[in-house]
């Protein structure tokens, strides 16, 4: 990649979205006979109703796979065209190469830079972040950027605070180089103090002893705690973005949000002062889908003809690390 030194603004347009979901379903019934809940308890406290779940063998990469193949098509561009892919994911297929990497070879874009960027539930909009400021500064035109996970793999189907939560899936998104506005402004906050109320404590460094008490491969949550400061974040990234583009809570025509609970998409809806009809809700049939979430909401909402070329689109995520970050955009 070469710089580009030009006085003309760029912006980062989006050219196409596609999306994916395993096929396998597991509704809310489906888990009340293996744990105890119900689809009452559920549906009330998150919006949940179902969720997918990867097949055996099905990675990450796959569900990338299929969501990066719909977002080219739908770009009208060729994979050979990408001098870039940003990957959001928290479920990588491999310690190293990179899930992007691996993406990279699959979709033959051979040569173009490819990584990972891992910020949890906000993996997506941090990878939207990056790529923005790749095509911004000319170092960029044509960029892939995704988020795909399989949460449910580091699932404990015997803890019924977290395993309701969770569902696998994939979204993706090309982004091309244009003088027309397209990307307005990202914002990116984090919060590394936070780290235990929210996580999977193993990895390659700390190791991986599955026999040691609270270890194991699986996600730890503090699910009230995380609830609060997510909303308290959230409110405050949007007040954030709305300032630092000038624009009032009504200028906004769409909210895309995160999904991780029908409750915390309503508290940030509130505070835009939007009703539900102008929120993407995705939750009740995806779960909550990490850094899939963001792009899958957003496919469905372009895909369904609800989000039009010209309107303002808000996007935002909060996640483990705590991460949080939003996207202001003229779709
Ligand atoms: O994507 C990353 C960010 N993650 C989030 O934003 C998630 C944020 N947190 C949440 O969405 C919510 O806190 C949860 C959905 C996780 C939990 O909802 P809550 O209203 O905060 O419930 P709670 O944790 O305070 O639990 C209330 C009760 C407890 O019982 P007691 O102690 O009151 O008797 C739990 O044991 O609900 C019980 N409970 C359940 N009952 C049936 C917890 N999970 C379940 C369940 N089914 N699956």
């Amino acid at each position: 990649m070469s710089e580009q030194a030009s006085n003309q603004r760029i912006y980062s347009r989006i050219a196409g979205t596609g999306s994916y979901l395993p096929e396998k379903v597991l509704t809310n019934d489906d888990l009340a006979k293996f744990v105890d809940t119900s689809d009452e308890w559920i549906a009330s406290r998150t919006g949940i109703r179902e969720r997918h779940i990867a097949a055996e063998g099905e990675t990450t990469g796959d569900l990338a796979y299929h969501a990066s193949v719909r977002a080219l098509e739908a770009a009208g561009v060729d994979a050979s065209e990408l001098d870039l892919i940003v990957l959001g994911t928290t479920t990588p297929d491999l310690v190293f190469p990179s899930t992007a990497c691996l993406l990279q070879h699959r979709l033959g874009a051979n040569g173009c830079a490819a990584f990972d960027v891992n910020a949890a539930c906000s993996g997506f909009v941090y990878a939207l972040s990056v790529a923005d400021k790749f095509i911004r500064t000319g170092s960029a035109k044509t960029v892939l950027v995704v988020g795909s996970e399989t949460l449910t793999r580091m699932v404990d189907w015997s803890e019924r605070t977290t395993c309701v939560l969770f569902g696998d899936g994939a979204g993706a998104v090309v982004l091309k180089a244009d003088d027309e506005t397209g990307i307005l402004s990202t914002h990116l906050h984090a919060d590394g103090g936070k780290k235990e109320l929210l996580w999977n404590p193993v990895g390659v460094s700390v190791g991986f002893k599955e026999n040691e008490k609270n270890a194991g491969v699986r996600i730890r949550m503090a699910g009230s705690e995380v609830f609060k400061y997510a909303v308290k974040a959230l409110d405050a990234i949007v007040d954030e973005t709305l300032e630092a583009n000038g624009l009032d809570r009504h200028d906004i025509d769409w909210l895309i949000p995160h999904q991780a609970n029908l409750r915390i998409i309503e508290a940030t809806a509130k505070r835009l002062d939007m009703p539900m009809d102008r929120v993407i809700v995705t939750v009740d049939k995806h779960g909550n889908t990490s850094s899939g979430s963001v792009p899958l909401a957003l496919d469905a909402a372009i895909r369904s003809g609800k989000v039009e070329r010209g309107q303002m689109l808000l996007l935002e995520a909060f996640g483990g690390g705590f991460t949080w970050g939003s996207a202001l955009l003229r779709y």
